[in-house]
């Protein structure tokens, strides 16, 4: 698939200038977060019984797929001790506090709890930090139970191995797999900013990219990458369960009520994609259909003005050559 017009390099250059967030501004925030976890790893060894025991990067920032519109830095902070309330509005409350105590120089209202996490905001410079809870009963893996951010439910669920099973697909493909993924929610939160309701969550996307590595895909060229995505979407009716043998046997799925059947990589139970409804999935598949259909017009418009307006309508007016 080649086009004179605008061709995989041209996709290149415009992820590294519109899409992706740039090294230093990773590099400056991951550093925020680190200063923080050492901060409580500090407060932890005088204070052993602390029941906040370990914060960890979770987010896109931690797989290396974080867009240059990232507006939080996601921590996830491991809860443990049985002191600490399994009501969500209470946990957030109570995770708070402890925060506080463990970064005194902070002041209260730099520490607030909202709807499902925590955000300490840093006055002046950096970003603010979500801070996400896991109850956690000691496990030597790390797996514990992640509050979801999308309905406040507790996700049996592992992050240190959430970022093991990303990293072996970028792995796969050097820096093609994380680059797709940045293209693709780039086009998700486009979609979301035009459609009504539509939602396409980033791990969603990242599990499908990971899915069509795992099957053999290509992602080197970019237009042809992007096309596997949007076809697999479109030909699935993304009703296909997605599941890998990472961490578990697949045969050990058992039947499942969602539309949509994305399965955690280290979690046979849990359906990453358990929220969404069959409108939702219909959704996702019209708005891959349309992006499809514009990759495929773009590689054959005779212009290069044409050609740039139907690579616009997957990217938006920032597309430029
Ligand atoms: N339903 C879920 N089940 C288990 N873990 C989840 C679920 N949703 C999110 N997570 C965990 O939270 C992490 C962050 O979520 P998500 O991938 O949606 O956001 P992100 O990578 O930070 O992307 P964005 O740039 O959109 O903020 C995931 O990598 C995963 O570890
Ligand atoms: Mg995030």
């Amino acid at each position: 698939m080649t086009n004179q017009h605008v061709g995989h390099q041209d996709i290149v250059n415009f992820a590294q200038e519109k899409v992706n967030l740039p090294k230093e501004k990773a590099d400056e925030y991951r550093g925020q977060a680190r200063r923080l976890r050492e901060k409580l790893e500090g407060y932890l060894g005088e204070h052993p019984d602390f029941t906040l025991k370990k914060m960890m990067l979770s987010g896109s920032l931690a797989k290396g797929t974080a867009l240059r519109s990232l507006n939080d830095i996601d921590v996830a902070c491991y809860i443990s001790g049985a002191s600490a309330p399994y009501d969500v509005r209470k946990l957030l409350d109570y995770l708070a506090e402890k925060l506080r105590t463990a970064f005194p120089n902070f002041s209260p209202d730099q520490v607030k709890p909202n709807t499902y996490s925590v955000t300490v905001s840093f006055m002046g410079t950096g970003l603010d930090v979500d801070i996400v809870p896991i109850l956690y009963d000691g496990d030597p893996l790390w797996y514990g139970n992640l509050v979801s951010q999308d309905d406040g439910s507790f996700l049996s669920t592992c992050i240190p191995r959430h970022l093991e099973f990303i990293k072996k697909r970028k792995q796969a493909h050097e820096t093609d797999f994380a680059q797709i993924a940045r293209l693709i929610k780039f086009w998700a939160r486009k979609m979301k900013q035009e459609r009504d309701g539509f939602r396409l969550k980033s791990f969603m996307i990242e599990l499908i990219l990971a899915h069509l590595s795992d099957t053999g895909a290509d992602f080197s060229n970019y237009p042809e990458a992007l096309q596997h995505f949007f076809t697999y979407a479109a030909r699935s009716n993304i009703r296909e369960r997605i599941v890998f043998n990472d961490y578990y046997e697949p045969s050990t799925v058992g039947a499942l009520t969602g539309q949509v059947q994305i399965i955690d990589p280290v979690n046979a139970k849990n359906n990453v994609s358990q929220l969404y409804t069959a409108a939702e999935a219909d959704a996702i598949v019209e708005a891959a259909l349309d992006a499809g259909d514009a990759i495929d017009a773009a590689l054959m418009a005779p212009t290069k003005k044409e050609t740039v307006r139907y690579w616009q309508k997957v990217f938006g007016s920032s597309f430029q050559v």
